[in-house]
């Protein structure tokens, strides 16, 4: 079943920033790439680095420990082991969308 689940106050979370809502002991990164908001795991699929500390470059989140990069986009997500989630913006809040979106295999 899908449901969304409030990370944050979208004021909260402004251009360039990210934030981690945790959700049933699951870290999620959020971020706001120039008014775009993306969810993701934050735990890298390497060694479980903490993406949120990442940097953002052409639409890819760099882990900030070893350098593996990741689409941020949760559409055709590749099988690269990273899970994706939808987030919307409604009445003010980062609402992201449960559960994941699967590597390579779309909803769970
Ligand atoms: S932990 Fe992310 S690249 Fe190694």
């Amino acid at each position: 079943m899908l449901e969304y689940v409030v990370a944050c106050k979208a004021e909260e979370l402004p251009p360039g920033k990210s934030i981690v809502a945790v959700h049933e002991k699951s870290p999620i990164a959020v971020f706001n790439v120039d008014g775009a908001f993306f969810a993701v795991s934050n735990l890298c699929p390497h060694a479980a680095g903490p993406l949120e500390y990442g940097f953002i470059e052409q639409g890819r989140i760099v882990c900030p420990w070893h350098g593996w990069s990741f689409p941020l986009s949760p559409e055709d997500p590749p099988n690269d082991g990273l899970p994706r989630y939808r987030v919307a913006i409604e009445e003010g809040e980062v609402r992201v969308l449960l559960p994941a979106i699967e590597p390579g295999k779309g909803w769970r």
